[in-house]
């Protein structure tokens, strides 16, 4: 296929009603493209193939606000706490209702209060965080009691989520940026103390066998914090020793240190690099 032909190919997938209106990376589109034009048989079969990848990698399923009326609550929230010298009850409430409609979020919302307590008594309290792949993860920003001058730097490939984002960061005066990057095609440039991966590697190896390792070497963190499901989205069947093995197999080859700490719904591995050094 030639350039040519390739970079409208992009443009058509990118281009579909469903992706239209939400910005959708074409970094994205064009790296499964390519993958999939060398995998497949035929051009046809590869169109079809990126298609369905596509929609694993962009989930549209698992949930999103509508993000204008979320700017207009958080900005609400924010004013409503301000007027009553410095309480959070009003942006707690709004960043769980939104956090709510996103699967991933709202399976943590019960565990709010001693999640991100628990990691970091592994990790210590972390002054830049990099939350790669982060969805809605972000608005959990309330709870995990990061200091002052925090920098927290957000990754995803949904531009309308990250504009959202950017919204949310300004109101909660926090230092970083979401950044609208395919972090498989172009690694984080940014260090930090911590870098989350939660609930999505599972759906990167899908996408291509191999792809997460390299992405953890490149990360320029000491710690990162990775997560994997313990059971299907309808909560019938139990994922967690697929997954756990999955995990494992794919950080066998380095010599990092690795503590487990279980939710309910999720397991995690928070990942020393510098253990060893
Ligand atoms: C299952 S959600 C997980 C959200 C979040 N990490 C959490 O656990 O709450 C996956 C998110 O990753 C984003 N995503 C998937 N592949 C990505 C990539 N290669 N680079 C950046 N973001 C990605 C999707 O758009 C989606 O918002």
């Amino acid at each position: 296929m030639t350039t040519d032909n390739l970079d409208a190919l992009v443009k058509q997938l990118a281009g579909a009603k469903k992706y239209r209106a939400i910005g959708i990376s074409e970094d994205t589109v064009r790296d499964i493209l390519i993958t999939e034009l060398e995998r497949q048989p035929n051009e046809k079969a590869a169109i079809q193939s990126a298609k369905r990848k596509l929609h694993e990698v962009m989930a549209l399923y698992l949930g999103d606000p509508d993000y204008e009326r979320a700017v207009h609550e958080l900005e609400a929230a924010f004013a409503t706490d301000k007027a009553t010298a410095g309480e959070t009850n009003a942006v707690k409430a709004t960043c769980a209702q939104l956090m709510a409609i996103h699967d991933s979020t709202r399976e943590r919302l019960p565990l709010l209060d001693t999640f991100y307590a628990q990691i970091f008594a592994v990790t210590g309290t972390p002054e830049t965080v990099l939350d790669i792949a982060c969805a809605l993860n972000p608005l959990a920003i309330p709870w995990m009691g990061l200091p002052e001058n925090a920098q927290f730097y957000a990754y995803d490939i949904h531009q309308q989520r990250v504009d959202f984002l950017n919204a949310y960061f300004t109101l909660q005066g926090i230092g970083g940026g979401a950044f609208n990057r395919d972090i498989l095609v172009q690694y984080p440039v940014e260090s930090g103390d911590v870098a989350f991966l939660l609930k999505e590697i599972h759906r990167m190896e899908k996408r291509r066998k191999g792809i997460v390792l390299p992405l953890l070497d490149a990360l320029e963190v000491r710690w990162i914090v990775l997560s994997s499901p313990t059971k299907s989205r309808t909560g019938r069947r139990t994922m967690k020793d697929t997954y756990q093995q999955q995990v494992q197999g794919l950080l066998a080859d380095r010599d990092w240190s690795i503590t487990e700490i279980e939710f309910e719904n999720e397991l995690i591995y928070c990942v020393d690099k510098n253990a060893h050094e």
